[in-house]
């Protein structure tokens, strides 16, 4: 067997954050920032994880697993998620303290408990040697661990044959990928507890979708837009934002009620616009996506998930005549600007260089691209970035 090579993408939130734990619509779109992961098989007894973007770089012997798991551990065509009694085996055989939170150790229990489930099913375990490699930014709310999942089960159901392996650069069948996300959704919970499953989704399917008390329904039409992603590079804790906001919706509900309902009608009318836009471009449609951007970003502020970094980059956008909004939980994290298509290269690049005087990294990517995608090891990009 040769090389095997995916990629599976980060995710913005473009309107609905925090309205979403309300069962308001949210609706989220893929980034053009992607995850890449390589797997070699391995002529030894060694199973090695190296994960550079947060200098993780482990290995164990598959007799030293074998010996501590009964293998195989389940159906790979059932995804179910991993038990109390498995997870303080894996915990142990990683070294890792059984009340540890560090999302960097726990993501290498997700890719032990992955791999004993989906690659072990026939009871045998391969020697692999596993190298990701994250072109967006971690930890920063674009759901970079969501892909890490997403990546590991569609190599690990590769390697075992569960799912097929296309030629370069296509993707599954709807079949297969919706094994994958189910998986990586499992992934997900190991490192992220309680997650709603927007993340793993986005990255699984690509493109746009809406969701709504966990229902997720793909957005067929949308059209291509570009914005640029900007890294207060304040961090920032989800759990925390989340009940900062509960605690205002408590303390005035019903002055709170209606602005959740209002970012979910901002939500409605982002998915009519762009549906909009994919059939026929228009200066208005872009210009409404504008308007929704700086109303929803009011809102956020109104929910108390605002920050002053935040708010300075939306200042700054405004003096170039761009719009920016907060993405995710909020409270730092990432803002995005949106990039209409006459938005001027010079206005783009004095913008960037405004960033990089105030030390702030930013990334100008798309949003839609595809989902996980497996590709051919020839290609000269992927050679290098896992040189
Ligand atoms: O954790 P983030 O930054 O990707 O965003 C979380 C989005 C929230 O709506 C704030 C929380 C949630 O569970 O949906």
């Amino acid at each position: 067997m040769g090389d095997i090579t995916v990629s599976a993408p980060g995710k913005v939130i473009l309107h609905g954050e925090h309205a979403v734990v309300y069962g308001k619509v949210a609706i989220a779109a893929s980034l053009n920032l992607r995850t890449y992961l390589r797997m070699r098989r391995g002529t030894d007894n060694l199973i090695s994880l190296d994960l550079p973007n947060i200098a993780i770089k482990k290995s164990w012997t598959t007799d030293g697993i074998k010996s501590q798991v009964s293998l195989p551990l389940c159906d790979p065509n059932k995804p179910v998620g991993v038990s109390g009694e498995l997870l303080t085996k894996l915990k142990d055989i990683a070294g890792v303290d059984q009340h540890e939170s560090d999302t960097k150790q726990l993501a290498v229990i997700t890719f032990l408990y992955l791999y004993c489930a989906l690659a072990a099913h026939k009871g045998t375990l391969p020697a692999i040697g596993l190298k990701v490699v994250s072109v967006q930014p971690v930890s920063a709310g674009l759901g970079s661990s969501a892909s890490f999942s997403v990546c590991l089960a569609a190599s690990l159901l590769q390697l075992s044959g569960i799912i097929s392996s296309p030629a370069g650069d296509e993707v599954w069948s709807e079949a297969e990928r919706d094994l994958i996300n189910s998986w990586a959704f499992f992934g997900e919970k190991i490192l992220h507890g309680n997650p709603s499953g927007i993340d793993n989704s986005v990255s699984t399917y690509g493109g746009a979708i809406k969701f709504k008390s966990g229902k997720i329904t793909p957005l067929c039409r949308v059209p291509k837009l570009q914005i640029l992603l900007v890294n207060t590079g304040v961090p920032r804790s989800t759990k925390v934002l989340v009940a900062r906001c509960r605690e205002r919706y408590q303390k005035y509900p019903d002055i709170i009620e209606p602005v959740l309902k209002s970012i979910e009608a901002i939500s409605h009318r982002c998915e009519e616009v762009l549906a909009e836009l994919a059939d026929s471009p228009s200066t208005d449609l872009y210009e409404t996506l504008e308007d929704l951007i700086d109303i929803n970003q009011h809102h956020l502020g109104a929910l108390c998930v605002n920050h002053p970094a935040l708010e300075e980059i939306v200042r700054t956008a405004a003096k170039y005549g761009l719009h920016a909004k907060l993405t995710g939980a909020g409270g730092g994290g990432c803002a995005f600007i949106f990039i209409k298509p006459d938005t001027p290269l010079t206005t783009l690049a004095d913008i960037k260089s405004e960033f990089a005087s105030q030390k702030l990294s930013c990334w100008e990517t798309s949003v839609g691209s595809p989902g996980v995608t497996a590709h051919s090891g020839d290609d000269g990009h992927l050679k290098q970035l896992f040189s």
